[in-house]
């Protein structure tokens, strides 16, 4: 049993980039399993800033072999322009670093030009996705007429289709009275890099079946949270995937015998970026002060679209719910160092039905819609806790608030992030 699966208990932005940079050190294998380059990593090494969006952040740990698993969609021209932005500031990511799914679906232009129709066409009731051609994707992929990176090897083949999904897509887009894709458009960079990715194609639930019975460490690095979950998730509000701890098995290929550990990553408080409902949402000054004004790349505005992030108090129902669906044997929190000089801080702990008190999420969206948080306020601090390294670092105030998120939640908190670079952890 030698795989971890780390996955955002929230609606995504989680900080698990940093989470998975500190345990990727222990691990020979890291494999994303769900989604595409709608997910942003922002990894802190040093000076540099490294900003990831289909790549593990494992690949900046020498000893890691990525993995990109048959759950995902992959925009082939944007993963070639960052393996070769990587490659540029000094990072291998040569084939035996970088192992790519034949299974995996692509993005092709068409899926792009769909994802902007559809959010248009929904006006107001708009998902608000990261227009990557995310969903799509992974419609064309259930559809059972979606093309997969396999095809690559026969790039003339892999022409054909591409042609085929363009015209298909055209179709759609013609009816909807959108404007066509030109079939031609990109179709040449699509060619390029199928000729650039082909080296590293593989059937990655083979490799990583190998690997596991070999007693390699696999960490599987989850991209969005268990609110944009496609089944567990705010549906519609929701991502076209499945980034909790069951999507790892069924997005890479291997059994859950083969699970030791279930890493839930959250926030100390919430942040969500598109639509949906978010019980615990803030507006004004104390949602500005969690955001910070967007000068640090730590500042809650989104990796991959810029948008700001809509923020609010830590919501102990929800990210309880969480924990039930993925079976966490663990926490981590992150960004405590942002609470720091809050007067009082304020955690969900039951909502709030039409006057009846309930300790879990209705699961309709229009009940979920209505609810209000009942709140527990705890004390604040005034200390900077950035320097943190131990428990008894930190101020009473912030041990209290962190043991009462592990009481509200039901799993223990093993670490607490108190800011983006990679020591800056507490191990409890
Ligand atoms: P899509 O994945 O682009 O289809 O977007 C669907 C929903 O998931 C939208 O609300 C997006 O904002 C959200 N989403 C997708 N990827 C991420 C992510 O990596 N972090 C946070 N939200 C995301």
């Amino acid at each position: 049993m030698t795989a971890t699966i780390l996955v955002g208990a929230q609606w995504g932005d989680e900080g698990k980039g940093r989470v998975a940079d500190w345990l990727a050190a222990q691990s020979n294998v890291v494999a994303r399993f769900a989604g595409g380059d709608n997910a942003g990593h922002t990894v802190y090494v040093g000076t540099k800033v490294y900003k990831l969006h289909l790549i593990p952040s494992g690949i900046l740990h020498e000893q890691v072999v990525c993995v990109l698993g048959n759950g995902m969609v992959i925009n082939p021209v944007n993963l070639v322009r960052e393996i070769d932005e990587l490659e540029a500031a000094g990072v291998s990511v040569t084939p035996d670093r970088l192992v790519i799914s034949t299974r995996a679906h692509v993005i092709t232009p068409a899926h792009i030009a769909l994802d902007k129709a559809s959010e248009k066409a929904r006006g107001e009731g708009a998902i608000g996705t990261t227009l990557r051609g995310i969903g799509p994707a992974y419609l064309d992929k259930t559809g059972r007429q979606g093309i997969r990176m396999g095809q690559m090897r026969d790039v003339e083949a892999f022409a054909d289709a591409l042609y085929d999904g363009m015209r298909r897509a055209n179709e759609s887009l013609v009816h909807q009275g959108m404007e066509a894709v030109d079939a031609q458009t990109g179709t040449e960079a699509y060619l390029d890099a199928a000729l650039r990715l082909q080296p590293y194609l593989r059937d990655t639930s083979v490799y990583l079946n190998e690997q596991l019975r070999g007693g390699a460490t696999v960490l599987c690095e989850g991209a969005q949270g268990t609110m944009l979950d496609v089944d567990h998730g705010d549906y519609p509000y929701v991502t076209s995937s499945s980034p909790t701890s069951g999507g790892a098995l069924m997005g890479l290929g291997f059994g859950p015998r083969e699970v030791s550990r279930v890493v839930g990553v959250a926030k100390c408080f919430s942040t969500r970026v598109g639509s949906g409902p978010m019980p615990t949402e803030l507006s004004g000054e104390p949602a500005r002060r969690l955001r910070g004004t967007g000068e640090n790349f730590w500042d809650e505005f989104g990796t991959t679209t810029g948008r700001p992030r809509r923020c609010g108090w830590f919501d102990a129902v929800q990210v309880r719910y969480a924990a039930q669906v993925n079976g966490f044997t663990e926490m981590v929190l992150t960004k405590l160092d942002i609470l720091s000089g809050f007067d009082e801080l304020n955690i969900a702990v039951a909502y709030e039905l039409d006057g009846e008190q309930l300790n879990a999420a209705p699961d309709t969206l229009s009940s979920l819609e209505r609810v209000t948080p009942v709140y527990q306020t705890m004390k604040g601090w005034t200390e900077d806790v950035s320097g943190a390294r131990r428990w008894d670092d930190l101020p009473a105030e912030a041990q209290a608030y962190i043991s009462r998120l592990g009481v509200l939640v039901g799993v223990p908190v093993s670490t607490v992030s108190v800011g983006p670079e990679r020591e800056q952890l507490v191990f409890i």
